[in-house]
């Protein structure tokens, strides 16, 4: 089999497992391929906070082998029996810019990415991982006509080894990394979107991408998240209710703080003025609308939310599904779609792991 496989190429896997390492948890989603139709398999989270004598939820750090330790521990409780996985790099390990190139040939083409791009990196271009790619360039003037617009991908070497290390320790053939951003908008995208803006509110960091007919032509990190939002309102509980059960303040409670508030929290707040600052941005250079903004991500989970996101974007607002990209049991529709948002990475990996 293995000699197989090194002949004619690795075996198109027919069950993959997407694994999504976030700053409060991991999620694994296992999809398999029957006939050409993709369906659920399993799919679970662990939190990572107890790994270093943290909190469910809270955002941490760990160690390599702790991280193969929980990823381990999650492939068995959720019951994932695929071996071939894909994993995700968080959008703010690396480093995603566009330039200007001129327009030569493809071979040519590499060569100049790879010298012009130094000027970008703060570090040697030894150290790093360099992808690029070719955007469709919407400018019909001469000038535009003369320039290809790409997009450049860099990656440490040390973080790639880190999760190369990780699927090892967990015991799975690693097929592909991802950077989330890629992982995300194949799971949350619907086919007939136009120029949509996605945003991932995430436990540490929330993302913002905006996406034209399935490219991204832009990415931003905003350095806020859930947890922040979380933290602040925790704060301002304790001082006007010393004494009551805080943990209330986590789920339930929470949420309805959030939504009967007038005032957008100030975390929150922040997130969307940097978001709609990167759609008025868009809108401006491209003179095209952002028609929808999909909103994926745990924090996105947080209910109270939707009222002060439509308010601030005055635009449509919908939240993520990614889950209905596959088939799944009719008794678990609701769960799953109440749960997509935190899934969409994990899920557009198996996605691409079974293309
Ligand atoms: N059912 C829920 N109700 C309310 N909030 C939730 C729920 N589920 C998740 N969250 C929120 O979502 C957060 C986790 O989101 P997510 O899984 O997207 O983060 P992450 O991927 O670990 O973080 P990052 O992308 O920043 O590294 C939790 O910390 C919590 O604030
Ligand atoms: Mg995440």
């Amino acid at each position: 089999m293995a000699l197989l496989d090194s002949l004619f190429g690795k075996k198109q896997a027919n069950k993959f497992v997407g694994v999504d390492i976030g700053s409060s948890s991991i999620k694994v989603v296992q999809l398999s391929k029957k006939k050409g139709v993709v369906s659920l398999d399993t799919f679970g989270e662990i939190a990572l906070g107890p790994y270093t004598g943290k909190e469910i939820g809270q955002t941490v750090r760990l160690d390599t082998p702790q991280y193969g330790d929980a990823l381990k521990d999650l492939l068995r409780e959720s019951q994932v029996d695929a071996t071939v996985a894909g994993l995700s790099i968080p959008l703010k390990s690396s480093l995603v810019f566009n330039m200007k190139m001129p327009k030569v040939s493809e071979s040519k083409l590499d060569e100049m990415v790879r010298l012009e791009a130094r000027r970008y990196i703060p570090v040697s271009i030894a150290e790093v991982s360099l992808d690029w790619s070719v955007i469709p360039n919407e400018d019909d003037t001469e000038e535009g006509d003369r320039f290809l617009n790409v997009m450049v991908v860099a990656i440490h070497k040390d973080t790639l080894n880190k999760y190369k290390e990780i699927s090892q320790m967990a015991n799975l053939d690693l097929r592909f990394l991802e950077i989330e951003t890629f992982s995300t908008i194949r799971s949350v995208l619907r086919h007939d979107n136009n120029s949509v803006a996605v945003l991932d509110i995430g436990a540490s960091v929330t993302k913002v991408y905006v996406v034209e007919y399935g490219i991204v032509q832009k990415s931003h990190v905003i350095s806020v998240g859930s947890q922040n939002m979380i933290k602040s309102l925790e704060t301002q509980r304790k001082l006007s209710a010393i004494g009551e059960d805080l943990n209330l303040v986590q789920g339930e409670e929470l949420q309805k703080q959030i939504e009967s508030s007038q005032t957008t929290p100030v975390d929150l707040d922040r997130i969307l003025s940097e978001t709609k600052q990167v759609i008025l941005d868009y809108q401006k250079v491209h003179r095209k609308n952002i028609e929808e903004v999909i909103l994926t991500g745990g924090g996105s989970i947080l209910k109270g939310i939707m009222n002060h996101v439509v308010n601030a974007l005055e635009t449509e607002v919908v939240i993520a599904d990614p889950f209905n990209k596959a088939e799944t049991p009719a008794f678990l529709e609701n769960t799953l779609r109440d749960a997509g948002p935190e899934f969409a990475v994990a899920i557009g990996l198996a996605l691409r792991g079974l293309q």
